[in-house]
């Protein structure tokens, strides 16, 4: 849980002073995967579960960082940061205060403190919470307010070049822009996006298969660097394709021969989920749950059977909410490979879901599954 009060607390007893402390969310994202990178589609909603960063000045020239969640802290010179931050908590919020310096804002030496209650490694997007929490922090101390989409790019920066994991800017994205009880359509080449409301009779429930990923190299690099391949197939037939954002299906049609089976099956999924995903913010828009419903449950077999970014436990998840009353639509969400399935539930029977995906799950894998009831929350702010 996040505690505003006690980790203003243990900050002020740690560190002397009173702290100013912004909240970023993590998100679950309801279609659109893989698809950031390609410049295409997502529509995300921010949830309830997310990263709190307590910060105050020092003039002893360093950076203190305290994790409440690790109990640990690290210390380095403002200016004599490690080369780079994979593999350690400590590389997301240090990333960020590098880039932010190096793109010319004056954050000074501070000390922070961390607490975040987004589960790790459950494609809930803890990574970019604790970025964006730790940037509100330090451009709070160097008294600047850059437009979110700025913040939300130098947060990927961070985690592209410091961190070492290649991810787009959906997660960033959401954090820095989501609003309550919304979804956002965020066309991500252009970063232009508009919000849909989530109907208050319909429940977000985030079943977690206690399957964990992680991004830093491993299928997710493999995945971009095959969309990556393909694109460059198209691109050679039609060099308006810039990202495979720019494909058509016909495109795929005309030369998609001329991949390897997988690459080609992995362009399939982006280019069909594109149009999934601009058809599932107009049906939201619409109050048609059905036809968003039936687009969620196409974008996870395609994610499935053509990126093959599921894994046997999420698709257990997902076929037995498919079974359960109630169910509006369900699918793998985030990077993929684990990590939690996100549903969209009739609010007055959520409860009763949660507790019957639950038994279900644990009937069929013996894996005791965390389900947590979420609403579309807020972007990052001040607390
Ligand atoms: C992770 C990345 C995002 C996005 C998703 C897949 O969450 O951080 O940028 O690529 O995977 O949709």
């Amino acid at each position: 849980m996040l505690d505003v009060k006690g980790v203003k607390k243990k900050h002020a007893e740690r560190f002397g002073a009173e702290p100013a402390v912004f909240l970023a969310p993590g998100r679950v994202n309801l279609i659109g995967e893989h698809t950031d990178y390609a410049g295409g589609f997502v529509m995300p909603a921010a949830i309830d579960f997310g990263t709190l960063a307590a910060i105050t000045p020092r003039d002893d020239g360093r950076a203190v960082i305290w994790s409440e969640n690790y109990q640990e802290q690290v210390s380095h010179q403002i200016d004599g940061f490690p080369k780079n931050g994979g593999g350690h908590w400590s590389g997301y919020p240090l990333g960020v205060v590098k880039i932010l310096r190096e793109a010319g804002f004056a954050v000074p030496p501070f000390s922070l403190t961390v607490q975040g209650d987004v589960p790790l490694g459950a494609g809930l997007s803890s990574s970019a919470s604790i970025e964006v929490a730790t940037a509100l922090a330090a451009l709070h101390l160097a008294k600047s307010d850059p437009a979110r989409e700025q913040i939300a790019k130098l947060c990927q920066r961070a985690e592209n070049v410091y961190v070492g994991a290649n991810v787009g800017i959906m997660d960033q994205f959401i954090a820095c822009a989501g609003a309550e009880n919304h979804a956002l359509l965020l066309d991500c080449r252009s970063l232009e996006y508009r919000l849909a409301p989530i109907p208050n009779n319909v429940s977000l429930v985030i079943a977690n298969t206690m399957v964990k990923h992680a991004h830093a190299g491993g299928e997710y690099g493999i995945r971009r660097s095959e969309v990556e391949e393909g694109t460059e197939i198209l691109r050679s037939h039609r060099p308006e394709i810039i990202l495979l954002r720019d494909a058509t299906t016909q495109d795929l049609e005309k030369w998609g021969a001329e991949m390897p089976d997988n690459v080609l099956r992995r362009c399939r999924h982006i280019i069909t989920e594109n149009l999934r995903t601009v058809a599932a913010a107009d049906a939201l828009a619409a109050g048609n749950m059905k036809k968003l419903g039936d687009l969620m449950a196409a974008a996870h077999a395609s994610y499935r059977d053509d990126f093959e970014a599921s894994c046997e436990e999420a698709d257990i998840m997902v076929e037995a909410a498919q079974r359960l009353p109630g169910l509006i639509g369900a699918r793998l969400t985030g990077g993929g490979f684990g990590g939690c399935t996100v549903n969209l539930v009739q609010a007055d029977l959520a409860v009763d879901f949660a507790r019957r995906l639950h038994d279900e799950y644990r009937a069929r894998t013996a894996i005791d599954a965390e389900i947590y009831r979420s609403h579309a929350s807020a972007a990052a702010h001040a607390v």
